[in-house]
């Protein structure tokens, strides 16, 4: 019996748009068989950012034993495998070259369709996969992650899910914001999880921070605007910086660090004085306030009575906190992907590719990479 429903339902599902090479095989586009991810953080951290050459030949190195991984991990055989899914984009072109090719190769020996997967609709079923079962009416989401910042409008219908583009970031993403900010402060890479774990020592309010309503040309001047900056405020933590002599300390901070890559954020506090660890704070509570406030408004307007937030910035607890508070004042539910799906992984790949290939959607053997892919 086992056996038999293994041979059915089962996505490979595999993931290299960035800087994460990974593989997981799904059933039925929710239970999680297995979910390998090979990051490759400590080698971009030595270069402040992910640099896009190193990553291809990083994949080129890891894919193969990263899905040899999953496969053995999932206990299914190759052959048990239903469909092949791979992120088409967006991402770096000679990131996403290698997941693809390697996915088309697998999927024309297993003679199995191949499905292509916008990674943004990725990480959005990174959350609709925890759901026992989907909510009545528009669902907003939040993708928040290093290289987005985007709002969509999503809806299902028998299954197949539609999204509608509502609201997206002008100029930096969040996460990018994070990660330049504490580049700025001498912190280490990538900046998130460090601002997380640092802003709890800070106080939140030290630097009144402030957001513009942000209004793209091409906007419609009926609709309000659920757009974002965050350039503004990294060039303001810079002036702070400046205009406060931090430049010394923060000069000796990232030497330090740097000489102790293996350092984690918290053992990290006592590098930093109360000025800085309030700028951190201060810093984040705006951010975060700021996603709250628009994620919160475009729910009102639109009417969805269901926010999910997802993507690398979905991991932050100050987030997770205030939108669930938010949530809960307005009437409006919230949901969040496990820690460990925030971040870039392919089960999530793998469970988006699901609906498509349920209503016979697969990609043909042309299939490139896009990196400028949209959705919706
Ligand atoms: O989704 P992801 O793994 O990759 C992209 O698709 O970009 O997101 C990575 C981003 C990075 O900018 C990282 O700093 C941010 O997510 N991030 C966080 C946290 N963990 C990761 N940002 C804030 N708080 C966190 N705990
Ligand atoms: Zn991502």
């Amino acid at each position: 019996m086992q056996e038999k429903v293994r041979t059915h339902g089962l996505i490979l599902g595999i993931e290299s748009s960035c800087d994460e090479t990974a593989a997981a095989v799904v059933r039925r586009g929710r239970e999680v068989l297995s979910n390998v991810v090979a990051s490759q953080m400590q080698m971009h951290a030595l270069y402040g950012g992910v640099v896009p050459e190193l990553a291809s030949r990083e994949h080129l190195r890891n894919i193969t034993p990263v899905v040899r991984e999953a496969m053995a991990a999932s206990g299914a055989r190759l052959e048990e495998v239903d469909a092949v899914a791979v992120t088409s984009g967006p991402g770096l072109a000679g990131a996403l070259l290698v997941g693809i090719s390697y996915a088309k190769s697998l999927a024309f020996a297993l003679g199995k369709p191949l499905i292509a997967v916008n990674h943004l609709e990725g990480h959005i079923h990174a959350v609709l996969m925890q759901q026992a079962e989907q909510e009545e009416g528009p669902t907003l989401a939040l993708v928040v992650s290093g290289g987005h910042t985007h709002l969509y409008l999503a809806h299902a219908t028998n299954g197949v899910w539609r999204y509608r583009n509502v609201g997206r970031t002008v100029d930096d993403a969040a996460g990018e914001a994070y990660d330049k900010v504490a580049k700025l402060l001498g912190l280490g890479y990538p900046g998130g999880p460090w601002i997380d774990t640092l802003a709890t020592y800070g106080n939140p309010k030290a630097v009144p921070f402030r957001f513009q309503e942000i209004r793209r040309r091409d906007a419609d001047p009926e609709t309000p605007s659920f757009d974002f900056s965050f350039s503004g405020i990294k060039t303001a933590v810079l002036r702070y910086t400046e205009t406060h002599a931090m430049k010394a300390t923060v000069e000796e901070r990232r030497k330090i660090l740097a000489s102790q890559p293996d350092r984690k954020p918290a053992e990290a506090v006592a590098l930093l004085d109360s000025q800085t660890l309030d700028l951190i704070a201060s810093f984040q509570h705006a951010v975060v306030g700021n996603l709250v406030r628009q994620a919160m408004r475009a729910a009102a307007y639109f009417g969805a009575k269901t926010v999910l937030v997802t993507g690398g910035v979905a991991a932050n607890r100050a987030l997770r906190l205030a939108m669930t508070r938010a949530g809960e004042e307005q009437g409006v539910a919230t949901h969040f992907p496990q820690i460990a799906l925030s971040t870039d992984n392919a089960a999530m790949i793998a469970a988006a590719a699901w609906p498509h290939f349920l209503a016979g959607e697969s990609a043909t053997e042309t299939l490139n990479a896009t990196p400028q892919l949209r959705l919706g």
